[in-house]
């Protein structure tokens, strides 16, 4: 039997655009995702490179049009000392990784080697800054260093170091879960932090100025969000950032790919929240800024398991499957629809690390799940969201219920339509119709992303298990679009 879900899509459009920036990553010093993921070092010879970054991370890269990448933490950013990371790479210090593994980091991939990388994959650079263990004349410099074009100090220094011109560094954190690895701060203490950092922050060297990004709240931290709304003057503050992680219990995590059906329904409960999470912030952030100035940044979200067995606890590294494609193509849909005040967002994170969406082993690279949902929902960004009504069939396990279907729908800038839906039922398709107001189409095709088992995913003997397929199951009537959607799967189908 089927599950039926009906939907209404006002295809005359909305003043909303999704921002690409949406569609961002995260790139930590962390376990095997700078050292071995992205960078194998100049002197690499079995892995092709340019300036140490691998070209097959670099070319999945530009075919997903990432729009920004955050570097060079989480938690890490907090203890970097980003003038360690510059100059000639055998004088530069090294230092213990104290969150990640212990392990050495010699610094060779540091500001140079991050904002060359954004250049070369035309991406936005998003520089988290430390605050926990740095200072504001060291968050000052480093802004100096990459933006401002001469006649300081830290240009200087740049030029010095072999590049003449400044990178425009726009998007820039201040500090990192600053409740947690940032400080263990409450949240009145880190609002005044942030306002001397953002203050001597604020000359920026950039034109339309820097966009500055408080540390937000992890999960359901509402008070977190209210008391930064309240004591930060809007004028210094651009965004606020949001953590949350599809996590059920934080001590039992689960494994990531040998997982059952309950396992999988908790975590599908726990991404899913973030609907809530990003409408209950808003409506505090609406309070004080109800004309939207400044935008929700969910720079940290994603699947986190238990590490593959065998691999260092520290390093984070995890399988992808379907129940990762889920998460991705449920919560971008959430973020297309709250593109009114969530204005960038960031996966954790890039290569080799929680939801990937490259796993990396020596010479050899694999596409997950995770990245195809990324690459089927590119076409949402920046175009324009059209609001859709949805009456969800459930998917109920036990005595808990979800809503099964997720979708979002936008329109770009060539005209096309396009409709993302997600079916997160573990064993029922769904029968989804759509009726289209405001406008017809003549023509419409569709991909799909789906695998025989929840469980499945791509390994580097079979990198291609899991691939985004034509989908064939959808027809057009007039105004009325049919369509019946497999279990555990993701669609999209653009109409013109
Ligand atoms: O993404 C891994 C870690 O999760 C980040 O370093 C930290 O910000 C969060 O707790």
């Amino acid at each position: 039997s089927y599950g039926q879900t009906s939907i209404i899509m006002d295809a005359k459009g909305s003043d909303q655009q999704i921002s690409r920036h949406i569609y961002g990553h995260f790139a930590e010093h962390l376990g095997r995702s700078i050292y071995g993921g992205f960078y194998v070092g100049e002197d690499n010879t079995k892995i092709p490179h340019v300036n140490g970054v691998r070209k097959d991370v670099i070319a999945a890269l530009k075919n997903l049009n990432i729009p920004n990448l955050r570097w060079p933490g989480g938690c890490f950013a907090d203890t970097y000392h980003w003038k360690d990371g510059i100059g000639p790479k055998d004088q530069r210090p090294t230092i213990v990784n104290t969150w990640w593994g212990g392990v050495t980091e010699n610094n060779s991939f540091g500001t140079h080697d991050f904002l060359n990388l954004c250049e070369v994959l035309e991406t936005e650079p998003y520089l988290a800054g430390n605050v926990g263990s740095g200072s504001v004349q060291e968050m000052m410099d480093w802004v100096q260093y990459t933006n401002s074009k001469e006649g300081n100090p830290m240009s200087k220094l740049r030029q010095e170091n072999g590049r003449a011109e400044p990178w425009q560094v726009k998007y820039w954190g201040i500090g990192n879960e600053p409740w947690g690895c940032g400080g263990n701060m409450d949240a009145e203490f880190y609002a005044n932090f942030y306002k001397q950092y953002a203050t001597y922050m604020a000359e920026g060297y950039l034109e339309g100025g820097i966009y500055r990004i408080a540390s937000g709240p992890a999960g359901d931290d509402y008070n977190w969000t209210e008391v930064l709304m309240k004591k930060i003057p809007l004028s210094l503050m651009e965004g606020i950032a949001l953590h949350h992680y599809a996590v059920t219990d934080w001590d039992a995590k689960g494994p990531s790919t040998t997982f059952d059906e309950k396992q999988y329904f908790g975590t599908m409960r726990q991404a899913l929240l973030m609907n809530e999470l990003v409408e209950k912030h808003s409506a505090v952030m609406d309070k004080y800024d109800p004309e939207k100035k400044i935008g929700l940044v969910v720079d940290e979200w994603g699947g986190w398991y238990e590490v593959e067995p065998g691999t260092n606890p520290g390093f984070l590294y995890q399988q992808n499957t379907m129940r990762d494609a889920m998460i991705a193509g449920a919560t971008l849909n959430i973020f297309n629809n709250h593109s009114d005040r969530v204005r960038m967002a960031n996966l954790a994170q890039t290569v080799n690390v929680l939801q990937a969406v490259i796993l990396t082993d020596e010479e050899k690279m694999l596409l997950t799940p995770t990245y195809h949902v990324m690459e089927m929902y590119k076409v949402h960004q920046d175009a324009t969201l059209l609001p859709l009504q949805v009456k969800s069939a459930e998917y109920q396990l036990g005595d808990d219920k979800l809503q099964a279907v997720w979708t979002s729908a936008s329109r770009n800038k060539q005209g096309v339509t396009h409709i993302s839906l997600v079916n997160v039922h573990a064993s029922k398709a769904q029968e989804i119709s759509i009726d289209i107001k405001g406008a017809s189409y003549k023509k419409l095709s569709g991909r799909i992303l789906r695998s025989r088992n929840l469980q499945d995913y791509n390994t580097f003997e079979n990198p291609n298990l899991i691939t985004p397929k034509a989908f064939k199951d959808a027809k057009l009537r007039g105004n009325t679009l049919s369509l019946k959607v497999p279990p555990f799967s993701v669609v999209v189908l653009a109409l013109e």
